[in-house]
């Protein structure tokens, strides 16, 4: 049985599948040059620490599934039962392969795939783990359990963790509600569990999102930082866990309801995958990420159309005339994507009423939709519309007809939320209905969008012909499938993962949808850090990044456009504002950056993100270097108080250090408010020529502005 050495983009795996046991992971971090199959045999031997006192005689070795029969007395990879008996089962691996292939004894190779099959002791249980080193560097694992006894075996958790050195003693992971999206939480490295469970039903709002363990202070571009992602948008957990004797792991799964998973002789269970990353700085473990979504097919290209949204322009009062005239607004300023939120079904006038009916209201669109599709087409857009597939309310067609169809784990319904409740999709008739629904829209409409929403919790979500039994896992594998059959059946359509704002947000659901909304929050203040964290695992083309209203409907703040567009246009641009009130200047200034950002999103949103360490909280810098480092995009927002202070000095990394850069100040449409430049920038704004390695050690002075601006800057080589 062997040892495998994986290495791709500067990673390197040893996997340690001697002797039948379980596979563990004796190196997982930076690139190991000149391992070799000695190399590889000592270091299993070197890594083996002294027997604690009172501790088991034989040491327990850490598994990918980690298991009590080692000794291991931390957090069990997988916890179920015969009705109690069979609990802690020994396994035995009995074949591993490498790409499809039987392992030697010591494999060396680049990016590639390990699958190891193994049987427990008592032959009732098959589990097989597949480990891939990803051709980005990202390391992935899954975890598929078979019962093959007779008897119903009860999974209560099956879950995969990493080890992480001593030296990662500090984590961070992330919290967040609505409008709140993506905190970042940083903690010391606990003693014993740092866990982390969602039962929402979704991604959630506060989702851990990604859990990292890095060496203390780590930043975006220093120390050393291994993290997790639980791709799965259901249940889910995420945790950290460091043992009496030191052990550190980062782990994750599903998290399933009592009596949700039972395998009758034959079934399986197939575990989410578990995401892990390693990078030097918080910037090249992003950018790992960002090529694995970048690598999806079929691709989400840079060049990604401006949309409109109507949503907070006319929210449920829907008038032809009055959305023709945005259409026709929005064309003129370059929009190319226009998009119908909801209100435009059923007896849905108002959030109380009509959801899950997706049937064109014949009273606000007597002619149907056709008469603003056409339009909409007829002046170059795409059109794109809002369903919410997976919720009804209690006053609609679908549940007077259906209440059986709504998930409740007893005769009474969950407390509503958002007045509404959830549509079982684990019942094939619903699911049918929504499916054909859905379908008969879009054949009837030429639809190239569709916005996804999903705006309440999974609470006491069960199926009610099954007694109420828990049916969230059984949810979101409906949700994924019906979002395959949507897209294999109009292959072209795009679909926006939405969930009151940014609450699904995952790897599951971006192998399936093309953009996530960021947060119902389109404030650039709030934005500007929720773009910054919600790119930790995320591509900037993927972030729906829209221009509100001058005064933001969720905070009440006013800022400038110059502001809102120039935090907007770092992610996919929209416009989500009422253009029957912007002034002429507006107009034009808006049709300015619009401009701007379609002639330079292939950078914008198809470079590489940095992000500078090393400001207060209150100032951003941020940017996008192309691949090869000839130009650059930055930002540097100033979000509180009459900053920067004169002498700080804004500090840009990502370039090549010999490299020979020109940097000049970009501006679009009017100056940033109270502007007073630095004396570098010259009258006619060409900057200065610099080196690469300048602009990072050295720096160049800041202008003086208001707060709530920010301030673009370009760099190119010479
Ligand atoms: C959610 C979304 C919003 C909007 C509304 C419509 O809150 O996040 O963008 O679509 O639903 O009801």
């Amino acid at each position: 049985m062997p040892l495998i050495a994986l290495t791709a983009s500067g990673v390197t795996v040893l996997v340690d599948a001697t002797a039948g046991r379980l596979p563990a992971l004796v190196h997982w971090g930076r690139e190991l040059p000149g391992l070799d199959a000695e190399l590889a045999a000592t270091l299993v031997t070197t890594a083996e620490p002294v027997a604690g006192s009172n501790d088991p005689d034989v040491r327990p070795r850490v598994a990918l599934l980690p298991g009590h029969d080692t000794g291991w007395t931390g957090r069990p990879g997988l916890r179920g039962s015969y009705a109690g008996a069979g609990w802690s089962p020994a396994f035995l691996v009995t074949e591993v392969t490498v790409d499809g292939t039987p392992a030697a004894e010591f494999h060396a190779g680049g990016a590639g795939r390990i699958e190891v099959r193994a049987g427990d002791d008592a032959g009732r249980l098959e589990l097989r783990l597949v480990v891939e080193l990803l051709p980005t560097g990202l390391l992935r694992a899954r975890a598929a359990l078979r019962n093959l006894a007779e008897p119903e075996y009860a999974l209560e958790d099956l879950v995969l963790a990493f080890p992480v050195p001593d030296e990662a003693d500090e984590l961070l992971d992330f919290t967040g509600r609505h409008n709140q999206e993506r905190v970042p939480v940083r903690s010391p490295f606990p003693a014993g569990l740092h866990l982390r469970e969602n039962r929402k039903g979704r991604t959630g709002a506060d989702s851990a999102y990604l859990l990292h363990a890095g060496t203390p202070g780590f930043g975006f571009g220093t120390g050393r930082i291994w993290a997790v992602h639980t791709a799965w948008s259901g249940n889910h957990t995420h945790y950290a866990e460091q043992v009496h004797t030191g052990e550190r792991l980062l782990g994750g799964g599903e998290l399933l309801l009592p009596g949700e998973v039972r395998l009758a002789r034959g079934d399986s269970y197939e575990s989410p995958w578990l995401y892990g990353g390693y990078g030097a700085g918080l910037d090249e473990l992003a950018r790992r990420f960002h090529r694995h979504l970048r690598a999806r097919r079929p691709p989400v290209p840079a060049r990604r159309p401006v949309t409109l949204n109507v949503w907070e322009a006319v929210y449920f009062d829907h008038d032809t005339d009055r959305l023709i005239d945005l259409a026709e607004r929005a064309a003129a300023v370059g929009v190319e994507r226009y998009v119908l939120d909801d209100g435009w079904f059923g007896s849905r006038r108002d959030d109380t009423s009509g959801l899950g009916d997706w049937v064109v209201s014949p009273e606000v669109w007597p002619r149907g939709l056709h008469p603003l599709v056409d339009r909409v087409r007829a002046l170059g857009m795409q059109f794109g519309l809002w369903f919410e597939p997976e919720m009804v309310n209690p006053d609609s067609d679908v549940a007077r007809a259906h209440p059986e169809w709504i998930m409740a784990a007893r005769a009474a319904w969950p407390i509503e939320s958002r007045t509404q409740q959830v549509l079982n999709l684990g019942i094939p008739s619903a699911y049918e209905h929504v499916r054909s629904q859905i379908m008969a829209v879009l054949d009837e409409y030429d639809i190239g969008y569709l916005k996804w929403d999903h705006n309440r919790d999974l609470t006491e979500a069960g199926t009610q012909p099954d007694q109420g039994r828990p049916g969230v896992h059984a949810q979101t594998l409906a949700f994924y499938r019906l979002l395959d059959e949507l897209r294999a059946a109009h292959p072209g359509l795009e679909i926006e993962s939405c969930s009151s704002g940014g609450a699904r947000v995952d790897l599951a659901v971006l192998e399936r949808t093309d953009r996530v909304w960021v947060s119902d929050n389109i404030d650039p203040h709030d934005r500007q850090r929720m773009m910054r964290w919600t790119t930790q695992l995320v591509p900037p083309e993927y972030l729906g990044s829209h221009i509100a209203s001058g005064r933001s409907h969720v905070t009440g703040r006013r800022h400038d456009l110059s502001f809102r567009a120039g935090t907007a246009i770092f992610g996919h641009l929209g416009i989500e504002w009422d253009l029957t009130e912007a002034t002429a200047a507006e107009t034009a200034e808006l049709r300015e950056w619009v401009t701007y950002f379609q002639q330079e999103r292939d950078l914008l949103l198809g470079g590489d993100l940095v992000r500078m360490d090393g400001y207060p909280d209150r100032i951003l810098v941020h940017g996008v270097v192309a691949p090869d480092r000839s130009r650059a995009w930055y930002a540097m927002a100033i979000t509180d108080s009459i900053t920067p202070d004169p002498a700080v000095r804004l500090r840009l990394r990502g370039l090549d250090r010999d490299g020979r850069y020109r940097l000049r100040p970009v501006i679009v449409g009017a100056p940033p408010s109270g502007l007073i430049p630095p004396r570098w920038w010259g009258a006619d704004r060409a900057g200065r020529v610099l080196t690469g390695a300048a602009l990072e050690d050295v720096g160049v002075a800041c202008p003086r502005v208001h707060p709530d601006q920010v301030i673009l800057y370009r760099a190119d080589r010479v």
